[in-house]
């Protein structure tokens, strides 16, 4: 399954912040905010990544990003020229996604909780299988009226999903984290504009749901979905990972530690990744990667950390 992470769109509601660097660059508490959609495609084992940035901050992205091999993975970039709505992301993606099914994820969304990696592997394992349709999640929010929210009929069943109402049916929001089978380009070609003249990710998963192959997930109460498009859900989602962080020793959307754990590279490579930083980021990684190593070596299987 490919993957796509959008961090276009212009970030108004963080000017000034954003009027100098993309939004997706700010730092959320330790690191730069793309860090987390992008790790949650690494949890999934999901490994080929198209990042579409806006024009004037593509080299940003790849200055720090680069093509991914560091890390075991695929990362390649384009530009969407204007902001012209999520679901265009399919359009530009359309070389990128084929024929086959898509991960499509926001770049400042960011999802965090136990369990979450085990079920998007399940998830995508399904559409890898040959599973139609799309399958979305959900989650309880205080202010559902700033998002896609659910619709569900009395069995808890997803019927529809309004965008952005003023009177919210339900406190379920649809999360910016979408997979699909290989319909969704055909189905993004087939849309028009909505009235902000922006092709609307919610009518794509409406498009699905018509044909009754729309799914939804509630991630529910046990799992953190933050949103960081305003100053304040911007310093919370910062406080969040600073807060859990400090209290359990160990880095929310590290890349490196998931390569790792994932199997994308070796611990020598994660150490030489952590040696490269000087920050206390970089130290974290470098003792992952030694306890790792530690682990293997229990096992007979040391690669030898020298450095
Ligand atoms: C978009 C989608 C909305 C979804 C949200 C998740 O809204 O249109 O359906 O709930 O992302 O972050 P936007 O952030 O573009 O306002």
């Amino acid at each position: 399954m490919k993957g796509i992470v959008l961090a276009g769109g212009a970030g108004t509601r963080l000017h000034p912040i954003t009027r100098g660097v993309s939004k997706q660059l700010m730092p959320v508490y330790d690191k730069p905010m793309i860090y987390y959609p992008l790790s949650v495609l690494m949890l999934a084992d999901i490994r080929e990544i198209l990042i579409i940035t806006v024009p004037d901050e593509k080299a940003s992205f790849e200055r720090l990003l680069g093509d991914g091999s560091d890390l075991g993975v695929s990362f390649t970039y384009v530009v969407q020229e204007a902001p012209r709505g999520i679901a265009e992301a399919l359009l530009i993606g359309a070389d990128h996604i084929g024929d086959g099914p898509v991960a499509l994820i926001l770049g400042d969304n960011i999802f965090h909780g136990h369990g979450f990696g085990a079920l998007l592997r399940s998830c995508v394992a399904d559409f890898v299988r040959g599973q139609r349709g799309a399958t979305l999640f959900g989650y309880p929010v205080r202010d559902p009226e700033r998002y896609g929210v659910c619709v569900v009929d009395g069995a808890g069943r997803l019927v529809d999903i309004v965008e952005k109402p003023e009177r919210a049916p339900t406190n379920l929001a649809v999360t910016g984290l979408y997979l699909y089978d290989a319909q969704a380009v055909g189905i993004a070609g087939r849309l028009s504009p909505s009235d902000r003249g922006e092709l609307e990710i919610t009518d794509v998963n409406r498009a699905y749901l018509a044909q009754d192959e729309a799914r939804l997930i509630d991630l529910g109460r046990g799992c953190a979905w933050l949103d960081t498009g305003t100053p304040d859900s911007l310093l919370e989602a910062g406080q969040y990972v600073q807060v859990l962080e400090h209290r359990q020793g160990v880095r929310i959307a590290c890349l490196e530690e998931i390569a790792l754990d994932r199997g994308f590279i070796d611990a020598a490579a994660c150490a030489a990744l952590g040696r490269a930083q000087r920050s206390a980021y970089g130290d974290y990684v470098q003792a992952v990667a030694l306890a790792r190593d530690q682990q293997s070596e229990s096992r007979g299987a040391s690669t030898a950390l020298v450095g």
